[in-house]
């Protein structure tokens, strides 16, 4: 049987241009500094169903919201049961697993355009113990996306961004006990932002 909750398991979350790529990065470099045993990784992953996603969002190829969710769905399935790299081992070893993105990007994204009800069934996937919302205002995400200058992906807009963040504020209104989220201003400077989520995590000993 599946655990409802995985200890040790630590996932950001945020909106695009939210800043929890550097927010991991420099967690995991703390962690370093300490000689913590930990993982990174992310989702979509690099693994060959996330390359399927990356395709669709960087307009490689085209398919409807919910292929793409069950892409998604798939995808992070085999991040946490692949028997050679699933996390769910890496965590069985006594290793900090940390996440860029989870189940809770795909109940924000993919409930934009797709049933609630049929993006929740699929991603039936156990709880981390930790969840870290950088919560950053829409306007400043567009303007972050915008500076790095990239071709923009799917997701990238104010009206969608929006209905996103209305969906991770539903998702953590109604969390299981026992999973933490731990929600930190990210539109301050990403130093700022970085010692506020050691001084909280430290609380638990992370
Ligand atoms: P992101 O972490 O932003 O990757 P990168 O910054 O490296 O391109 O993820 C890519 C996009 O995928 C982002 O817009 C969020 C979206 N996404 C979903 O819509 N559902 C999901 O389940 C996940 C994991 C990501």
């Amino acid at each position: 049987m599946r655990e409802n909750i995985l200890d040790s398991f630590i996932v950001f979350e945020g909106l695009d241009g939210a800043g929890t790529t550097t927010q991991m990065h420099a967690l995991a470099r703390y962690y370093e500094f300490n000689r913590r045993k930990y993982m990174i990784t992310n989702e979509p992953t690099s693994n060959p169903i996330g390359r399927m996603v990356r395709d669709v969002l960087q307009k490689r190829i085209q398919t409807t919201p919910e292929a793409l969710a069950l892409l998604y769905a798939a995808d992070r399935e085999d991040h946490l049961y692949n028997p050679s790299y699933g996390i769910a081992r890496v965590l069985e070893e006594g290793s900090i697993v940390i996440s860029d993105r989870y189940f809770y990007s795909s109940i924000a994204y993919q409930s934009v355009e797709c049933d609630p009800d049929f993006i929740n069934l699929i991603n039936d996937f156990p709880s981390p113990r930790f969840i870290i919302y950088v919560d950053t205002p829409v306007e400043e995400c567009i303007r972050r996306i915008d500076k790095r200058g990239e071709e923009k992906e799917l997701f990238d807009r104010l009206d969608f961004l929006t209905a996103v963040q209305q969906n991770y504020e539903k998702a953590f209104s109604a969390l299981p006990d026992g999973v933490c989220l731990i929600r930190i201003d990210g539109s301050r400077s990403a130093d700022e932002v970085e010692s506020e989520i050691r001084k909280k995590l430290s609380a638990y000993s992370l």
